[in-house]
């Protein structure tokens, strides 16, 4: 008997939780017959897993949802039917006026309730339009179905989720709401089914990965570092990483675990966002400039050969050309593999902005974050040049843009090109690299044996 399978479209934007929230969605409806491809022509469902952090996030829903309105009517005037649904942070912070602008969107439900996915279904199924923005008493976590979808060797796992500090500038504390960990033994559990499906890395995520404090077996609580080093124990598992961190929960323990443990990757992302004491003081970073230079200072005895990269806002309320000088020079002091710089936007109900003193004009923003990145696409193509003449370890994930060519991350997250045969992605395979561009190395494959040559 041949089952037909309902069509599923999911887009998805922002950070690499929204990403592993998508493949869990897909998870979930798989089991109630949907399939996920890869256009909304025809589709049966469309969800779109949004992002509110920066700017002109809801007019990209917006201009989205204009688009795929089309689908929708080309559907019905053939007598289908198409539901479509907007889910992720946005519609957690602006779902009562997705509904009232978008009256063809059946669907708005925020992060932590993606488990209840096959009610709300349901509901709009019968025409009911739906709206679930609640933080509910049970985690979205307990009663979502194992694992199924890992994208290749290299796959996502939330292991914490929403945020308590409270950055003025900052919107998720409001929209994934408070910090909650996953129990120690889950995250295992579903670290060996994604290894067990052929994952070679794991990047634990959360958004503030580090303040990861899950329930143990015997009732204790765990720590990241203790999660780190017993993750490190699965046999097949070749590479660990986390994201994203916050300078203040970078503890002795997990610094040490970083020298400990040599399946964790020699790269961090750790965001700091200005190199200003009074910055960082405005937006209750509650750490100075010299507590994040300590910690890398730290981090580099502990592993000599890591990296980093980190975020920075540009333009806060308040920044003069000091205090933007003074992120120049951590960055010059840190120096960065590679490193993201945003123009601070206001997000509304966030204590940031109301701010009504000393805001920076925006071409004073625009410019100095011209001048940032200038510093940061140098320090960039200086590290990559320092790869040149290096055997890295690269893990093959993707064909290449050319013909015969596939693609690959160093342990440093550097995109790598060479020229090989597919059957190498989904393996780590050592390169020699001959040549580092802005954004990319390239290099040859040091060991081939008869069966990959
Ligand atoms: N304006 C600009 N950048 C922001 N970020 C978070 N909120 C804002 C905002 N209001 C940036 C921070 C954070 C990254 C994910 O997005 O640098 O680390
Ligand atoms: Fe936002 Fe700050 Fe929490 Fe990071 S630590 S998620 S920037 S409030």
């Amino acid at each position: 008997m041949t089952q037909t399978h309902k069509k599923l479209f999911i887009k998805t934007w922002g950070c690499q939780m929204n990403v592993y929230d998508s493949n869990r969605m897909g998870d979930i409806l798989s089991s109630l017959g949907y399939k996920t491809v890869d256009t909304p022509v025809d589709a049966d469902m469309m969800i779109l897993n949004t992002c509110h952090i920066r700017e002109k996030a809801t007019d990209k829903v917006f201009s989205e949802l204009g688009r795929l309105r089309v689908h929708k009517e080309n559907k019905e005037a053939k007598g289908g039917k198409m539901l479509i649904a907007v889910a992720g942070c946005v519609a957690q912070a602006e779902g009562d006026f997705i509904l009232e602008r978008a009256p063809f969107v059946d669907m708005v439900f925020g992060p932590q309730t993606y488990h209840e996915l096959p009610e709300m279904i349901l509901k709009a199924s019968g025409d009911e339009r739906v709206i679930n923005t609640e933080f509910p008493t049970i985690s979205k976590f307990d009663h979502l179905p194992d694992v199924h979808t890992i994208e290749g060797a290299s796959a996502f796992l939330s292991i914490q989720e929403g945020c308590d500090k409270f950055c003025t500038f900052c919107v998720v504390p409001y929209t994934r709401g408070g910090e909650y960990s996953r129990s120690e033994q889950e995250v295992i559990n579903e670290a060996r089914r994604q290894v067990d499906q052929g994952a070679l890395e794991i990047m634990l995520l959360g958004q503030n990965v580090n303040a990861y404090h899950g329930k143990t077996a015997d009732g204790g609580t765990s720590n990241l570092a203790n999660l780190i080093r017993k993750i490190s124990e699965i046999n097949g598992l070749e590479r660990i990483r986390y994201s994203t961190s916050h300078p203040r929960d970078m503890d002795d323990e997990l610094i040490a675990v970083h020298g400990e443990v040599q399946k964790l990757m020699p790269f961090l992302h750790l965001p700091v966002q200005s190199g200003s004491d009074r910055i960082l003081e405005a937006m209750n970073r509650k750490h100075k400039a010299d507590v994040y230079r300590d910690v890398i200072a730290k981090l580099r005895k502990s592993r000599t050969d890591i990296a980093f990269s980190s975020d920075y806002i540009i333009g806060f309320p308040g920044e003069t050309e000091q205090d933007f000088e003074d992120s120049m020079q951590l960055a010059r002091d840190t120096g960065y593999v590679s490193c993201y710089s945003f123009k601070y936007s206001a997000r509304p109900g966030t204590p940031a902005a109301s701010i009504q003193a000393a805001l920076v004009p925006d071409d004073v923003a625009s410019e100095r974050l011209q001048r940032f990145q200038a510093l940061i696409n140098e320090q960039q193509a200086a590290f990559n040049k320092t790869c040149e003449g290096k055997t890295m370890p690269i893990l093959f994930d993707r064909k290449g843009k050319k013909d015969g060519q596939i693609t690959g991350r160093s342990p440093y997250s550097q995109s790598v090109y060479v020229n090989g045969n597919d059957r190498l992605i989904g393996s780590i395979v050592n390169v020699n690299i001959t040549e580092a561009f802005d954004n990319s190395l390239t290099g040859n494959i040091e060991i081939l044996d008869d069966e990959t040559a």
